[in-house]
């Protein structure tokens, strides 16, 4: 399971963005199911939940064209 960690302690928001991805705020870090740990440098960042982005975790835009198929 893919975790969002915050190292200041602020709290950490997900919210599901449409059929898209995951919006997630205030994260230091995302740990993927692999144990991967991939730094944020961004106040908002958006996680892949169609497994297709070019750029795992993040959403490359790819769900686009897939649901629209
Ligand atoms: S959710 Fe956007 S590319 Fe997967």
């Amino acid at each position: 399971m893919t975790e969002a960690r915050s190292r200041s302690g602020e709290q950490v928001s997900i919210r599901q963005y449409g059929d898209g991805p995951l919006l997630v705020r205030h994260a230091d870090v995302i740990v993927t199911d692999d144990g991967r740990e991939h730094e944020v440098t961004r106040p908002v960042v958006a996680l892949c939940t169609c497994q297709r982005s070019q750029r795992m975790p993040w959403c490359d835009s790819t769900h686009k064209s897939v649901r629209r198929d």
